[in-house]
């Protein structure tokens, strides 16, 4: 079968195309044929070589690559009950979806509705099932909040906008140019602002009459944590989900107590997907709010096995907005 692999870690050239055999089931597998493939940052930071030391997500060389996949089953394991040959799945954090075939965890997968097509699951799951724990599980917003939204037009920024308006929150956004904050103004987002070096956290105070935000959801990382201590309420939550500007590596906890005895967490999908009735409920979350339009993913850009390379630029770039999917059966 076709394949994109990496054999070593760095930039776009170390994507390799090759052929493979297809795998073949473990007891507790599903082998799935591809329909689509997610494209995603996380997919940038493995080829970097981020998960190389990682026992959360133990990504090890050589690997397929792609981590969220949707297609219909062809082979179960001997242990597996939940599926059969022809169900229409979609997963996210088994590694090896930009291939014709992927050997996925039972546990990791879910049973897609009627009414949800192969590219929409492969658009959605991964950055739902993390909007979607961010919100419910880790911030605990309720209406009359306030949350600041760091890279609002990025696919979970989108999503985080999206959901934390529909729980009646009032939602403040940064982004790196006018046009990604219209796209978070457009999605509902109250306030959305450049990150103007750091200034954001003042005009966040200034609309807040210096309180500051209940919740920041920040992926940016190195480029704005300590910024975002700034903007949060005292006793506030900075939820540090992404380091896609690099990770800070040299911070005192003293600071956190000077910033308000805030709290600080910086959590995983992986341990908020521990097990397969909370997987598929997370999706059935998701489908249903696509179905009843309460959240868009709209699907930004199709890409073939020659591309793989282009949307991985694009990501890097920051010229990406919105949802990229590999199409595989084509
Ligand atoms: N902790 C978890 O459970 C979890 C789960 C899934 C993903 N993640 C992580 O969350 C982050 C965001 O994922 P995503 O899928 O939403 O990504 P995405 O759609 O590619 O969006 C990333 C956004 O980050 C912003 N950005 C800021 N600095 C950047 C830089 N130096 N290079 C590139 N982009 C930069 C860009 O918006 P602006 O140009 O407006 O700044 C970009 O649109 C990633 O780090 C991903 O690995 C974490």
């Amino acid at each position: 079968m076709k394949a994109i692999m990496i054999e070593s870690y760095g930039g776009p050239e170390v994507l390799q195309r090759r052929e493979v055999p297809a795998p073949e089931p473990g007891p507790g597998d599903i082998v799935v044929k591809v329909a689509f493939a997610g494209i995603n940052f996380m997919d940038v930071h493995t080829r970097q070589g981020k998960y190389a030391m990682s026992t959360t997500y133990p990504v090890r060389l050589p690997c397929t690559l792609g981590m969220e996949g949707a297609g219909e089953v062809v082979h179960v394991g001997s242990e597996v009950s939940r599926f059969a040959p022809g169900d229409r799945v979609a997963w996210c954090i088994a590694w090896g979806s930009y291939a014709e075939y992927a050997r996925v965890p039972a546990g990791l997968a879910v049973r897609l509705p009627d009414d949800i097509a192969y590219d929409q699951a492969a658009a959605s799951l991964f950055q739902g099932s993390t909007a979607h724990y961010l919100l419910n599980e880790v911030a605990r917003l309720h209406a009359g909040q306030a949350c600041l939204v760091h890279a609002a037009s990025g696919n979970i920024g989108q999503l985080l906008v999206q959901m934390a308006k529909a729980a009646g929150v009032t939602v403040f956004a940064t982004g790196s140019s006018p046009e990604k904050c219209a796209v978070a103004h457009r999605l509902g987002a109250d306030h959305a602002m450049l990150y103007d070096h750091g200034r954001f956290a003042d005009a966040i105070r200034e609309a807040t009459q210096g309180r500051g935000v209940d919740v920041v959801f920040d992926s940016v990382g190195k480029a704005t944590l300590r910024d975002s201590f700034r903007a949060t309420r005292k006793r506030g939550l900075v939820i540090n989900y992404g380091n896609v500007s690099g990770s800070v590596d040299d911070l005192d906890p003293m600071e956190l107590g000077e910033s308000g005895s805030l709290f600080l967490t910086r959590p995983r999908l992986a341990d908020h997907m521990s097990d397969p009735e909370t997987v598929q409920r997370r999706a059935d979350d998701i489908f249903a709010a696509l179905a009843s339009k309460q959240i868009h993913i709209p699907i930004a850009n199709r890409y073939g096995f020659d591309d793989v390379e282009q949307a991985h630029a694009m990501i890097e770039q920051r010229q990406q907005i919105g949802k990229s999917v590999l199409s595989i059966a084509v």
